[in-house]
């Protein structure tokens, strides 16, 4: 898509380097030249917004880390030491905290827009794919750091959670052990989680390389589904792309920072200012709130195998969305039914959310029973069914007619990109 880079250095020096390492050629036709389609609205700020997070979540961790201790007897206090006798150490918390929230909300915004516009169909699955990825390895990341602070919460959601192994039939039970380093969650445990904690990120900056890697072969996809057919539908990425990112990030640090100044303990768990005791089980254990559709997906099952397979399945059908869609139309806006069975399904994923905050009773039970019952028929019977059936709308001839009209390129002459034209 982007072709061979089009740098040329001026330098000497850059002329030097780019004989023997051509980097500043490379980022140069990935982030400065690359052609971008040119009617790309804010949901595509979300890949730079989850790109500047990653780099902050890693950021804080690894200065919280130095003040940390990773010891069942310690943890508890190291982290009120950082929140009271570190210079900072309580923004420099309530960051990281906060941080790994706003990440989430990102990048379901992120996995919304993909399904909305669908953005996992070909050529994208394997962009998709990798997406999914970062996505497992998230949720682990996120797991873990929720270990750390060695609260209440933090200590059970391990528990409960590490035990759902022991679902798997003949070698569950080893597993969890294996998983515990013992025979409960205890300091092996709590040490394991940290060292993983800390790994992970940097795995899933590497898979995020792989991620757009596979983005910049076909390119993004845009609004309208519509593939890029020539020059005229792009614009390139600096200065068009870097500036709307930019302004995608600043208002997404101010909702960020709203969070962090005036409410930073709002996403968390007041249990978990009480610290872990193996003898007193919180009234209701729950996760964090990104995983609560999941874990009322686990609930709504009786049979405890079933209701981790349930889980583990809600996730898997992601993986094979691209293939689960059979329309050959990308984007939401050109299919009226899918449309409306897209909103209902986020209706209804955000409804599981609550769920599973809620105890498992009564009307609650049932109602995620039913939620769950259509998560995954939106999956595995709708949105195979509706490919075959719907009609979708006329799509325009190109992403610059559905911008401009037709007749439209005359009025773009302007724009770099744009043929010369009058
Ligand atoms: C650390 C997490 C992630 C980072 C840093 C990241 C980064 C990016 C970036 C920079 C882009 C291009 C800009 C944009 O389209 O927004 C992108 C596109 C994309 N990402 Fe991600 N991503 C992440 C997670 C995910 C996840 C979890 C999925 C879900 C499967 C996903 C699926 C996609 C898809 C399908 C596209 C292409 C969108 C299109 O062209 O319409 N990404 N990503």
């Amino acid at each position: 898509m982007s072709g061979p880079s089009t740098y040329q250095p001026q330098h000497p020096a850059l002329k030097w380097l780019e004989a023997r390492l051509p980097i500043i050629g490379l980022v140069h036709s990935s982030f400065i030249v690359f052609p971008n389609p040119r009617n790309l609205n804010y949901f595509w700020t979300f890949g730079g917004i989850l790109a500047f997070m990653l780099v902050a979540q890693i950021a804080t961790g690894v200065v919280l880390a130095m003040h940390y201790t990773a010891h069942v007897t310690l943890a508890f206090n190291s982290v009120e030491g950082i929140m009271r006798d570190v210079n900072s150490g309580w923004m420099l918390r309530y960051l990281h905290a906060n941080g790994a929230s706003m990440f989430f909300i990102a990048v379901y915004i992120h996995i919304f827009r993909g399904l909305y516009y669908g953005s996992y169909k070909s050529p994208r699955e394997v962009l998709w794919i990798l997406g999914m990825i970062i996505f497992l390895l998230m949720m682990a990341t996120g797991f873990m750091g929720y270990v750390l602070p060695w609260g209440q919460m933090s200590f059970w959601g391990a528990t409960v959670i590490t035990n759902l192994f022991g679902a798997i039939p003949l070698v569950g039970g080893s597993i969890v052990t294996w998983l515990w380093g013992g025979f409960s969650v205890d300091n092996p445990t709590l040490n394991r989680f940290f060292a993983l904690h800390y790994l992970l990120p940097f795995m899933i900056a590497g898979v995020v390389v792989l991620h757009i890697w596979a983005l910049h072969i076909p390119g993004s996809n845009n609004p309208t589904g519509v593939s890029v057919k020539d020059k005229q539908d792009t614009l390139p990425f600096h200065p068009y792309f870097t500036v709307k990112d930019l302004l995608g990030i600043v208002v997404f640090l101010i909702v960020y920072s709203y969070f962090v100044f005036y409410m930073p303990n709002y996403m968390g768990h007041a249990d978990n200012y009480i610290e872990a005791n193996p003898l007193v089980t919180p009234a209701h254990i729950v996760p964090e709130w990104y995983f609560l559709p999941f874990y009322a997906i686990l609930r709504s099952i009786p049979d405890k195998l079933a209701g981790v397979i349930a889980m583990f399945g809600a996730i898997a059908v992601l993986f094979v969305v691209p293939w689960l869609d059979t329309s050959k139309v990308r984007s939401a806006n050109f299919r009226p039914l899918y449309r409306q069975f897209f909103w209902i399904w986020a209706v209804v994923a955000v409804g599981l959310g609550y769920i599973g905050a809620m105890p498992p009773e009564g009307g609650y039970l049932i109602a995620g029973r039913i939620l769950t019952v259509y998560y995954f028929a939106h999956f595995l019977i709708i949105l195979p069914l509706l490919g075959l059936f719907e009609k979708p709308k006329p799509l325009p001839a190109s992403i610059t007619e559905s911008v401009l009209g037709h007749g439209g390129a005359a009025v773009t002459a302007g724009a770099p990109s744009a043929p010369q034209t009058k």
